[in-house]
């Protein structure tokens, strides 16, 4: 009898967490904003073309916002939250120090609530965003689902949760599934790397004193070792200086794994995908059919843009503070 009444518990608690998954997916729409503001997606494309034009770091940046939001506390916004005197806020968090480019946001926000006041939420204004740089700079199209509510929350500390470039494919993998991404995901998401930059401080441990055997890491390309070494001499202090992602940094493209697999992927994070049996072969494909990269991006994309979508939660009036 409680062998059964355990069953039946199990089966209940196993079908909430399903329907539970189907309504968040549910919620999100892509023709959400079809009646209360049709020219949504217009006033962001205008907004990212122009800043895109007078600052050429504006796409990566805006691209990896869109990441850094959805991994912690789901994709809410919570990073365009600014710090209080009593809060610090996750834009100041360490990884998202160099992010630099929330004016973007702000601009189509100021836009969006002229057009069509208290409708746009920030969360799906980021989400917009990253599809539309991915787009604007040679890459895949994709229907952004819509109807994200903006959280209220934002620690700082949270953004420990980020996972850094020293990862190893296991704590990578983990932190991935954790936010119900696959391994597939983690390869084409890990493609986002095909546009921007790094500073020193995310590779140097890699060309500086990298083990008590290796000064270098061994699954470095040595030549590309010794270029990134020219670039970033000290193992603590380079500042501002650094290495694009791929050798195409502005151009969104499947470069990224053709350089992994010459040894030349940039972060830790980068080159062990290549390392790893359970995701060589998504790299090697990738780097040979740019098509399947495109897709598998946009699907894993859209994924990306359900994790932790809160259908409570408010429209903020300025991305940066919340509502009273
Ligand atoms: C797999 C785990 C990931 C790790 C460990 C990681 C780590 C990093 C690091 C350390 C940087 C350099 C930051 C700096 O030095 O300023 C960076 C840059 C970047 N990341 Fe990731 N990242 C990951 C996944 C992603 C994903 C999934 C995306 C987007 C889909 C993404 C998009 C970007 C972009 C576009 C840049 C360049 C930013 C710029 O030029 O300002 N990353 N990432």
């Amino acid at each position: 009898m409680a062998v059964r009444n355990m069953k039946t518990t199990f089966l209940q608690v196993f079908l909430l967490i399903i329907l539970s998954a189907l309504e968040s997916y549910a919620a999100l729409d892509a023709r959400y904003y079809d009646t209360t503001c049709p020219q949504a997606e217009q006033i962001i494309a205008e907004t990212v073309l122009n800043a895109s034009m007078h600052d050429p770091k504006a796409a990566a940046r805006l691209l990896r916002l869109f990441f850094h939001d959805c991994f912690i506390r789901g994709c809410d916004a919570s990073v365009l939250l600014d710090s209080t005197l009593q809060n610090k806020a996750e834009k100041d968090g360490p990884p998202n120090m160099s992010l630099a480019a929330f004016y973007v946001i702000d601009d189509a926000k100021a836009k969006l609530e002229k057009a069509c006041p208290h409708t746009v939420s920030c969360a799906d204004i980021i989400a917009i965003t990253a599809r539309d740089v991915v787009t604007m700079n040679g890459g895949p199209y994709w229907s952004v689902l819509k109807g994200r509510k903006d959280g209220r929350v934002s620690r700082a500390y949270e953004t420990r949760n980020l996972p850094p470039p020293s990862f190893n494919t296991t704590q990578l993998i983990q932190t991935f599934a954790k936010r119900g991404l696959g391994v597939k995901d983690m390869v084409a998401l890990s493609g986002g790397h095909t546009v921007g930059f790094s500073h020193c401080s995310s590779f140097v441990p890699r060309i500086h004193n990298f083990s008590l055997m290796h000064t270098v890491d061994p699954s470095m390309n040595q030549e590309f070792a010794q270029t990134l070494k020219q670039k970033c001499p000290s193992p603590n202090k380079n500042g501002d200086a650094g290495q694009f992602l791929d050798s195409t940094a502005s151009k969104f493209d499947n470069d990224y794994y053709k350089q992994i697999l010459a040894g030349k992927g940039v972060l830790l994070s980068d080159q062990t995908l290549y390392g790893d049996l359970r995701r060589r072969g998504f790299v090697e494909s990738f780097a040979k059919d740019e098509n399947s990269f495109f897709t598998e991006f946009a699907d894993s994309m859209v994924k990306l843009g359900n994790v932790g979508v809160k259908e409570e939660g408010e429209v903020r009036l300025n991305c940066r503070v919340v509502n009273n």
